[in-house]
């Protein structure tokens, strides 16, 4: 331990940059798709655990993710807030609009420069590519002097053309420069060594800072970004969670700790308040219905849980024989009991505020605190999660949804068929509906599905308790599927049953919402 401490101190620190990207690659993940106002309480509460920068999305995707970017770059003030675009004129135009509320900004282009990318996506030469990349630097440079240039799909790419890329996009004005392993195909030993001697080869290298992206296809993402920090990247790209396309991008927690933990290693030190890690787990999992493995390292349900009758033993003796990490250090004890049924309003938002979720209106705040008694009457103690979940529960009866539970009934009993009976509100008429099923949740389904007949297969199912104890809050999540498009519906309710249909018929709303949009994998014409 003493060994260990000295080699630390020996070490000189250096600042890693935190680019969080929940918001933009994060959003990529089938289902995964946010709200404004969920994206802007995601940002506030980035920017309270101090991360550099959030990619707030990609400008050109929608109107909507423009609103979104624009809104993010409005009120979020002590991070830098960056807009993705391809390496495209329109696309940087459309970035700095929304981004040009911001009190500091950052566009990030990008163009695929692997053989494979460029012959069959692009159909660009090598040549071209590169007089695309550097044309966009320079474009985006008229808009702001931090610019970041990504080649897509650089674990696959030559390493002499990346380097030519390279050079030319700094000079160009690219202010960092982002490697990704956009497949991931990378290994740790292969793509740590390419950064380092990309930033060896490349003669202006300096007067850039590296950047890794890991995608998780082999599990390797957080090694990945690691092993390139070790050999000089000083910016990792990453997502609360782990999400991103696919099976995700290196998740920021699993970073940050390691950093923290193994500081014996890793010559560098983040800004980040660690204890908030939890909590944003616990809002980015409600806010996306992407719920988190128990087994997850740090944010885990039974990441701090010592089940095995030898290893409380040992923690109870010494805590550090068989823990690495403090659970309060990663939030999981401001999980405490904070409100009950005595608590007032002013109590209320206090706690909201230090979740960092404010209430765009003084009738937003009554609506919630009117669920937070009636929740306090059927449950003694409310705790963090409850409070994020009623602010979803209130914000989806707010917004003007096609279909609506008005009530439900189940029959259920051993050796019976369980029977559901719902009254559901469609464009403002109430029907009623009727299914039994082989299970409650299935008659409800049922049931929902006879009057809705909405085409779309169910492709996920899963319920989750909020908090411990038997009057927690049930959190559902109904990932449906239409067309090859996929939406998650939440629901959260004491009751299970309630809970799954509300799920449903959220994602039944999200399936009608209209969600055209520009993937920024799609190529531009060259
Ligand atoms: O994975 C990837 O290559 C990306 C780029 C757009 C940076 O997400
Ligand atoms: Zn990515």
């Amino acid at each position: 331990m003493q060994a260990v401490k000295e080699s630390e101190s020996e070490m000189t620190k250096e600042h890693l940059i935190i680019f969080d990207t929940t918001l933009r690659d994060g959003e990529q993940s089938p289902g995964a798709a946010m709200t404004q106002s969920e994206k802007l309480r995601i940002a506030k509460m980035l920017e309270k655990m101090r991360v550099d920068i959030i990619e707030a999305g990609f400008a050109t995707s929608s109107v909507g993710d423009f609103e979104a970017v624009k809104a993010i770059a409005e009120a979020v003030k002590e991070s830098t807030v960056c807009s993705l675009a391809r390496a495209d004129e329109a696309d940087i135009e459309r970035a700095a609009e929304a981004l040009r509320p911001a009190r500091s900004s950052r566009i990030h282009t990008f163009i695929a420069t692997s053989p494979i990318h460029m012959t069959y996506k692009l159909k660009a030469s090598p040549e071209q590519v590169l007089e695309q990349a550097v044309r966009s630097v320079k474009k985006a440079r008229q808009y702001t002097d931090d610019v970041e240039f990504s080649l897509e799909d650089a674990s696959r790419s030559e390493f002499d053309f990346m380097c030519r890329v390279i050079e030319a996009t700094i000079n160009a004005g690219a202010t960092t420069i982002n490697v990704p392993d956009t497949t991931g195909y990378g290994e740790p030993g292969e793509y740590g060594g390419t950064i380092g001697r990309l930033i060896q080869t490349v003669p202006n290298s300096d007067k850039a800072i590296f950047s890794v992206h890991c995608h998780n296809d082999l599990g390797m993402a957080v090694a990945n970004s690691l092993a390139g920090v070790l050999q000089g990247a000083r910016q990792v790209e990453c997502a609360i969670n782990g999400l991103g396309e696919r099976a995700g991008n290196a998740a920021l927690e699993e970073i940050i700790m390691a950093v923290r933990t193994r500081a014996d290693i890793y010559p560098v030190e983040t800004r980040l308040d660690p204890t908030l890690i939890v909590p944003t787990s616990r809002l980015v999992a409600s806010i996306t219905g992407f719920p988190v493995q128990p087994n997850k390292a740090i944010v885990g349900a039974n990441a701090f849980a010592h089940e095995s009758g030898i290893h409380q033993d040992g923690v109870i003796k010494y805590r550090e024989t068989y823990e690495i990490m403090k659970a309060q250090d990663v939030g999981w004890h401001t999980n405490k009991l904070v409100l009950g049924k005595l608590s007032g309003r002013a109590a209320v938002r206090a706690r909201y505020e230090e979740l960092g979720i404010q209430f765009d209106s003084r009738e937003e705040l009554n609506e919630v605190f009117v669920r937070f008694k009636e929740l306090a009457d059927k449950k003694r103690e409310i705790f963090d999660e409850d409070l994020q979940a009623l602010v979803k529960v209130v914000q989806e009866s707010e917004s003007a949804e096609r279909y609506q539970l008005e009530s439900l009934e189940v029959t259920s009993k051993t050796g019976g068929t369980p029977v559901a009976q719902l009254r559901i509100i469609i464009d403002g008429q109430t029907q009623e509906t009727c299914a039994e099923g082989d299970g409650p949740v299935d008659a409800c389904f049922k049931a929902i599905e006879k009057v809705v007949a909405s085409g779309t297969t169910l492709q996920l199912y899963s319920v989750n308790a909020i908090t411990s104890g038997t009057d927690s809050l049930g959190e559902v999540t109904v990932r449906l599927e239409k067309g090859g498009r996929i939406v998650n519906g939440n629901g959260a309710d004491t009751d299970i049953i309630i809970a799954s249909a509300k799920a449903y018929m959220n994602a039944l709303n999200l399936m009608l919402s209209d969600v055209s949009k520009t993937h920024p994998q799609m190529a531009v014409g060259v």
